[in-house]
C-alpha cells in the first residue's frame, strides 16, 4: 500500500456530513456538486484540462461524444443543417426557440440595421501589416468595437444586451471580409440587405465595388451549412474563454475578442487550416502510409490533423454533413481536388488502423471543412475567420445565458507545487551593476 490518500466516490441515497449532492441534467451524465468541497472538507478538485468538470449549467447545446450526437436547443444538427438557415439557428441559440415568422422578420431587420461598421473602424484595418493573419486582425478589430459601444450599453439591461449580441452577429461578416480584402489590397464592399447572411459574406469577400456580384446559390447554401455546423459546441475552449472573461462583467465585444483569440489555436479552430497544410504535405495517395506511421510514432510530434476530438469518441456528426457538402460543391463547380482524394483515402485507411480504432480517433468537423472552403475560393488563412463568424452566434448566446447566473466572477483554484516559504537573502544587492 502506498502512502497516498484517496477519496472514494460512491453514489448513495444516504445523507451524512460528508455527502455531496448529485445533480441531474436533462441529458448526459449527472454531476457531483463540489461547491462546498473546500469549505467543508478543505479539499480542492484537481481536473487539469477540465475532462470531468461541468463549469456551469447550460441549456443551449448538448453533445454526446460517445454516440456522436449534437443538439442545439434539442434539435439534431443534421436536421438543422438540412432544413434551417444560419440566421434562424442564431435566433434559436440565443432565444431557445425557433422564431415565429414575425420574430424572424424582426431579427432579420435588426441584423440588417447593424451589419455596417462605423466608418472609423475601417481605419483600424489600415494600421495592420498587409500580411497579418486575418484572425490577428479580427481579435484587434472586434476588441476595438468595445471602444465604440461601451458607453451606450448597460449589461444589466436585457434590451442593451440583446442589441450588443445582434451587433456582434451582424458585424462579423464585414469584419471577416475586410480582414481579407485589406490584405489583398482590394476595396471593401458593404453589406447589402437584399442578400441573406451567407450571400452577404460571399459578396463582401469576393465581389468588387464596381461590379454586380452574382451569388452562386449552391455556394451560399454550402457556406450557410458551414456556419450552422460551427455555430456552437457547448463549453469548448473559446466559449469557456468568453464565459470566463464575461464573468467579471467585462464588455461583450472584448469578451468575444478573447473567444476569437482562443479559437485561433491549431488544436481548436485553426485545425482546418492545419488539415489542408497536412494534406498538401502528404501530396499524394501513395504517401499516406508514411503519414499514418508518423502519426503513430510517439517520437514524432506529427498528428493526423482533423482526427480526434476531446469529446467525440465516435464520428463527429458534423463531419458527415461537411463531407457531403464538399462533394456537392466540387461536383457543382466541376472541380476535381486531389486533396479530397487524399483525405478520403486517409480516412479509409485510418479508420481500419488499430491505433486509431483503439483510441477512438475519428474525423472531426475540420477534416473536410478546409477542402470545402478552398473549393469555394476562401484562402487558407480565412478558414478560422469563417469559423469565428459562425461561432459568434454561440458565444453571444452563452454570454446572454451567463448574465442570469448568480455565482459571480469565475475563479479557478490550483494545486500549488512551487517552493514552500523561504526568505529573501538580506545580503543580496538587487541593483543593476553598470560596468
Ligand atoms: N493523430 C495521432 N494520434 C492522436 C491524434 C491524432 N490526431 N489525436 C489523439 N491522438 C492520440 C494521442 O497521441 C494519445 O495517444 P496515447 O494514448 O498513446 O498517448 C491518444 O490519441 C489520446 O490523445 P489526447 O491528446 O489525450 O486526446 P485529447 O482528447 O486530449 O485530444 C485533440 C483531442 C486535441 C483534438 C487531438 O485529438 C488532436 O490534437 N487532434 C488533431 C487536431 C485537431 O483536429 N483539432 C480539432 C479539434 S475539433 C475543433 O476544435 C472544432
Amino acid at each position: 500500500m502506498d502512502d497516498k490518500k484517496y477519496v472514494n466516490a460512491q453514489i448513495t441515497d444516504k445523507l451524512d456530513e460528508s455527502s455531496l449532492p448529485v445533480l441531474d441534467g436533462t441529458l448526459g451524465p449527472a454531476a457531483v456538486d463540489i461547491q462546498t468541497l473546500y469549505s467543508r472538507h478543505g479539499l480542492l478538485a484537481y481536473d487539469p484540462g477540465f475532462r470531468s468538470t461541468a463549469s456551469c449549467k447550460s441549456s443551449i447545446t448538448f453533445v454526446d461524444g460517445d454516440k456522436g450526437v449534437l443538439l442545439y436547443r434539442g434539435y439534431p444538427i443534421e436536421e438543422l443543417a438540412e432544413h434551417s438557415d444560419f440566421v434562424e439557428v442564431a435566433y434559436l441559440l440565443m432565444h431557445g426557440e425557433l422564431p415565429t415568422p414575425a420574430q424572424r422578420h424582426e431579427f432579420d431587420a435588426a441584423i440588417g440595421m447593424h451589419n455596417l461598421l462605423h466608418e472609423q473602424i475601417m481605419t483600424f484595418f489600415r494600421g495592420f501589416r498587409r500580411d497579418a493573419h486575418p484572425m490577428a486582425v479580427m481579435v484587434g478589430v472586434v476588441g476595438a468595437l468595445s471602444a465604440f459601444y461601451h458607453d451606450v450599453m448597460d449589461i444589466r439591461n436585457p434590451e442593451d444586451r440583446l442589441r450588443a449580441a445582434i451587433r456582434l452577429i451582424a458585424k462579423m461578416p464585414m469584419i471577416a471580409a475586410a480582414s481579407f480584402t485589406y490584405s489583398a489590397g482590394r476595396p471593401q464592399r458593404y453589406p447589402n440587405n437584399k442578400y441573406d447572411y451567407s450571400s452577404n459574406l460571399l459578396q463582401m469577400m469576393f465581389g468588387a465595388p464596381n461590379q454586380e456580384y452574382a451569388v452562386d446559390p449552391v455556394l451560399a447554401r454550402a457556406l450557410d451549412c458551414i456556419l450552422i455546423l460551427h455555430a456552437d459546441h457547448e463549453q469548448n475552449a473559446s466559449t469557456s474563454t468568453v464565459r470566463l472573461a464575461a464573468s467579471s462583467g467585462a464588455n461583450p465585444f472584448a469578451c468575444i475578442a478573447a473567444g476569437i483569440a482562443s479559437l485561433w489555436g491549431p488544436a481548436h479552430g485553426g485545425a482546418n487550416e492545419a488539415v489542408l497544410k497536412m494534406l498538401m504535405e502528404i501530396g499524394s495517395v501513395e504517401n499516406i502510409p508514411k503519414a499514418i506511421a508518423r502519426a503513430k510514432d510517439k517520437n514524432d510530434s506529427f498528428r493526423l490533423m482533423g482526427f480526434g476530438h476531446r469529446i467525440y469518441k465516435n464520428f463527429d456528426p458534423r463531419s458527415r454533413v461537411i463531407q457531403q457538402q464538399a462533394k456537392n460543391v466540387l461536383t457543382h463547380l466541376g472541380k476535381n481536388d486531389p486533396l479530397l482524394d487524399i483525405a478520403m483515402r486517409l480516412e479509409e485507411i485510418a479508420l481500419k488502423d488499430e491505433y486509431f480504432i483503439e483510441r477512438k480517433l475519428y474525423p472531426n468537423v475540420d477534416f473536410y471543412s478546409g477542402i470545402l472552403l478552398r473549393a469555394m475560393g476562401f484562402p487558407m488563412n480565412m478558414f478560422t475567420a469563417v469559423f469565428a463568424v459562425a461561432r459568434t452566434a454561440g458565444w453571444v448566446s452563452h454570454w446572454l445565458e451567463l448574465q442570469h447566473e448568480s455565482h459571480g466572477i469565475d475563479r479557478p483554484r490550483q494545486l500549488y507545487v512551487g517552493s514552500t516559504l523561504r526568505h529573501y537573502p538580506g545580503e543580496r544587492q538587487p541593483k543593476l551593476v553598470r560596468k
